[in-house]
Parts: C-alpha cells; structure tokens; sequence
C-alpha cells in the first residue's frame, strides 16, 4: 500500500513503498511481454493525461499501462485546449475531476503544479514532471531498469552526467537512490551543477571522467534548453567534448556499466551515437519498463480507491 493517493514525488515516497512499486511492476512486465496485453484491473477506471509540455514516452505509455488494464484514457494537450483562451489549472482540474476521472496524470513547466492540483480535486494525481522538481515515474522506471540489468540497487555507484541544474529526472533519480542504498554523483559544467543538490544526497564535480570512473550505471541527460537562459556552456561541440558521454570516457566506467538515458535523446551533444546504440546502453528498455512501471502504478493507486486486489 502506498501511504498517499498520489505520487508526487520520491521526496515522500519510502524505501518501502518502492520497493512494492518495482516489484508490482515486475508482474506487469510480464503481461506486456506476453501475446495477451490485458488485464481487468482498470475495468470501469478512467485516467486523463494533462500535459502542459510536450511528450513522447511518458504520456503514450500511460495512455498504454491504461489502456492494456482496460482503463479509459484521454488526454488533454493544454495547447488544444481551454488553457489557450485563459482558463486556470485549477478550473481545468476542476473541470476534469468532474468528467469522473479517478487518476490525472499532469505535466506542467511549473515546479509544485501537480501538489496544487492535487489538493483541488477527488481524483488521484501523477506527478508527470514538474518544472525542475520531480519526475517520479522516470526515476522508478530507471531503478526497474538497474534492479532488472544488475540484480539490485544497494550499493551501485550511479553517475549523472548533464544538465543537473534543469532536470527534475535528477532530482526524483538522486532521492529514490540513495534511500535504496545506491551512491550517486552528478557531474556537468559549473554553471549546470547547483549547489544545493548535494543537500539531496549526492556528491558534485564538474569532472566528468571522475565522476564516470568506477561507475556501474552511467545516465546521460538532455541539455534543457527550453528551461535556460543563454550563456551557461560555450557551445554544442565544445559540451560534447568536454561533457558528452563518449566511448573513451565510457571506457572508465566498470565493465559492463549500463548506459542510460531517460531520452529524448540528443545524439552528439549529451551522447554519441556510438554510446547510444551500444550493448552496454539499456535506453530502449527503459521504455518498455516506463509502460510497466506505470501500470504498477496505476494498479496501486486505483486498488487504494476500491480495495481490490491483484
Ligand atoms: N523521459 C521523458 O519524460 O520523455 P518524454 O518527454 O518523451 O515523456
């Protein structure tokens, strides 16, 4: 059981319902691994996906996990909708939460979003990623992804490398991994490393190659350009030289260290293309877990409204 009707973040979230989530999603990947992808879990339960940026992964494979739990899933696109002619997130909450929906999936540029809507409405809330706070579901995904590829989280040394300063999938990374016992360091440009990170738990250098040293996960991050102002890296090529995940420096890392990338990716800035495609990188599987993580999760939240069991 999870101790909220929500998932806002791991900031909150404990070891142990972690842990309950990994291996409920054990179970779904199963299910999507199998010629029958369908379960009656969500019979009767609708999801809404209100994205307020754009999204690829995580809004197809939660309209998906839905979907293959016999769910209704809709999705709302603020740009299409009444958000465009200056309706608030609160009435568009409102509005929804009254369509019947039992869990809203929200993605909005704004750090703390999904805290406000959830204490708006009846239904349960996702945390889809929120400004530069939390990205939840991907940190799960990635520690499925670490728990699936190398037996376990406790003790593995993690490095994130990239644009720390904007990522939300660091910040949730840095709190689900340490409370499983894993030590992480992330690593970037100065200007891309905020200080106040290492109150988190994780250590700091701009030193890629040390923080890439000894490492058994490597994940890469995307450049946010959107969410910064010009000026706090010299150039594409430059980054990629001194900060972008190569072979050479993938060479320092443990044998065998996974590459990762919560995508999308952007080949010869963050990554090469020769990292990304290599045997080492678990990038496409990443994905495929993200549809079983988030059917763990919807499974869960949904049991919490009507006690139903798996
Ligand atoms: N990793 C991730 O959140 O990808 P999308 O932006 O495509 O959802």
């Amino acid at each position: 059981m999870l101790s909220s009707k929500h998932m806002l973040g791991l900031r909150n979230t404990s070891t142990g319902e972690i842990q309950e989530i990994l291996d409920t999603a054990e179970l779904m990947k199963i299910v999507i691994t199998s010629n029958n992808k369908k379960t009656p879990h969500l019979q009767g339960r609708s999801i809404m996906t209100v994205f307020y940026e754009n999204s690829t992964r995580t809004r197809l494979s939660f309209e998906l996990a839905c979907k293959y739990m016999s769910g209704t899933a809709s999705n709302m696109a603020a740009s299409s909708s009444s958000v465009a002619k200056g309706e608030s997130l609160i009435d568009t909450a409102r509005t929804l939460d009254v369509m019947g929906t039992d869990i809203m999936i929200l993605r909005h540029p704004m750090s703390g979003a999904p805290h406000i809507m959830a204490r708006n409405v009846n239904a349960a809330v996702i945390n889809a990623g929120d400004g530069t706070n939390e990205h939840p579901t991907q940190a799960l995904l990635d520690m499925y992804t670490m728990r699936e590829k190398l037996g376990g989280i406790k003790g593995l040394r993690v490095a994130i490398v990239g644009d720390i300063r904007h990522s939300r999938v660091a910040r949730s990374n840095v709190y689900g991994l340490t409370k499983m016992g894993a030590s992480v360091v992330a690593a970037g440009p100065p200007t891309l490393l905020p200080p106040e990170m290492e109150a988190l738990g994780c250590s700091l250098t701009d030193r890629v190659d040390d923080a890439i040293r000894g490492a058994d996960v490597v994940m890469g991050l995307r450049i946010q350009l959107e969410r910064q102002k010009k000026g706090l890296f010299p150039s594409m090529r430059e980054y990629h030289r001194y900060f972008g995940l190569t072979e050479e420096r993938m060479a320092l890392a443990r044998d065998g260290a996974l590459v990762m990338h919560p995508g999308p990716v952007n080949r010869g800035v963050e990554i090469s293309t020769e990292v990304a495609d290599s045997k080492e990188s678990v990038i496409n599987e990443q994905v495929t877990n993200g549809v079983a993580v988030r059917m763990a999760l919807l499974f869960m939240l949904t049991r919490q409204r009507t006690e139903v069991d798996l």
